[in-house]
């Protein structure tokens, strides 16, 4: 039995959070959930957005399935969730972007995975005001970082079969940051002659991606870049409601759904589970089970690719409860 933490979130963060575990129960995957709150459920609950029970309780677990949390914008506390990043060095967010059955989309065959720098670049939050109407955010690019990063990238396409990793910029602006950055994936890539390496400047990948997705197979990418890429990629394969997402350091691992608390649908038992449960997949292949992994994919796909029990963003009328009880009828 893996004892894992469960970070349920804000907004619909406790409707699919429950979804995962009720799929986890019957397809008797071996987790064990030690429930912790964060976010605005840490506020109201421990009057902390990050308590310090959360934080040992992924310590001592090294593994955390995360639910979406409240961030404020241009204002409030910071965002826990690059507060958890860093403070468990999560230099790696690995985002698959995969075409599912009976979802639509105006593209089929996309089966790409985005390798995200975590850990700073502009995301490093080191931004202050320059008197009364100005205002500088620090863009910081290590070599260290880039290339461990890069690392990770080529580590996973050597291991999946994967024949391309293209790395994302824009240096012919940034020459120093986004310089060095690509200068540490050259590095790397030197180390895996039988992998593709190309690079792209990131306003060509947005057009390229749209037009032809499917010529993509690993992108590695800085941290800002990563991020918007990645939202781009899952509406490219039907919608923020389907795409996982795990953050993986040296000494552990918090994997979360790439959308946020869903404000608009929150408590209306219409929210789609399938981006929560097919990052607790991941969580499961992370843990070295990979054949419940297995199952609880095929369930999921079984009922999008039939669209009875689907949720509203999928163009379906079912609720959370019926949909996940439709992938539990699968199992
Ligand atoms: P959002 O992802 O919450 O919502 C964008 C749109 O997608 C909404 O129309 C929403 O209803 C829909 N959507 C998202 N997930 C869905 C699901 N599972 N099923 C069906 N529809 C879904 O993004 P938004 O509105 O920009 O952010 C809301 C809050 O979430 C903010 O406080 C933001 O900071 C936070 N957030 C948290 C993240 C995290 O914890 N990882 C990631 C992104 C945003």
């Amino acid at each position: 039995m893996h004892k894992v933490t469960l970070i349920p979130g804000d907004g619909i963060g406790p409707e699919i959070s429950a979804a995962v575990r009720a799929v986890f129960a019957a397809a008797a995957a071996p987790v064990a959930w030690e429930v912790a709150y964060a976010g605005q459920a840490g506020l109201d609950r421990c009057g902390d957005p990050l308590p310090a029970a959360t934080l040992d309780s992924i310590r001592a677990n090294k593994v955390a399935l995360k639910g979406p949390l409240t961030t404020q914008v241009g204002a409030g506390y910071r965002s826990i969730n690059v507060t958890l990043r860093q403070a468990f060095d999560l230099y790696c967010n690995l985002r698959p972007v995969k075409s599912l059955p009976g979802v639509r989309s105006r593209y089929g065959n996309i089966d790409l995975v985005i390798f995200r720098e975590n850990t700073e670049d502009l995301y490093a939050g080191v931004e202050h005001r320059v008197g009364r109407d100005a205002a500088e955010a620090i863009k910081i690019i290590t070599r260290e970082a880039s290339a461990r990063i890069a690392q990770a990238a080529f580590a996973y396409a050597a291991q999946h079969g994967r024949k391309r990793v293209t790395a994302v910029h824009k240096a012919n602006i940034m020459k120093l940051s986004d310089g060095l950055f690509l200068a540490a994936a050259r590095e790397v890539a030197a180390l895996y002659p039988a992998i593709r390496f190309d690079e792209v400047i990131v306003d060509n990948l947005c057009m390229q991606l749209v037009l032809r997705p499917e010529q993509y197979d690993v992108l590695l990418a800085p941290n800002l870049y990563g991020d918007i890429i990645s939202d781009l990629g899952a509406g490219l394969v039907g919608g923020l409601g389907l795409v996982p997402a795990a953050n993986i350091g040296e000494g552990g691992a918090i994997f979360e759904a790439v959308h946020g608390t869903a404000p608009d649908i929150a408590g209306q038992d219409a929210a789609n589970p399938a981006a929560l449960l097919l990052s607790a997949a991941m969580l499961l292949d992370y843990l070295g089970e990979a054949a419940t992994a297995q199952r609880i994919r095929a369930a999921l796909e079984a009922v999008l690719a039939e669209g009875r029990a689907v949720t509203p963003d999928l163009g379906g009328s079912a609720t959370t409860t019926a949909m996940t009880q439709a992938i539990i009828g699968k199992l």
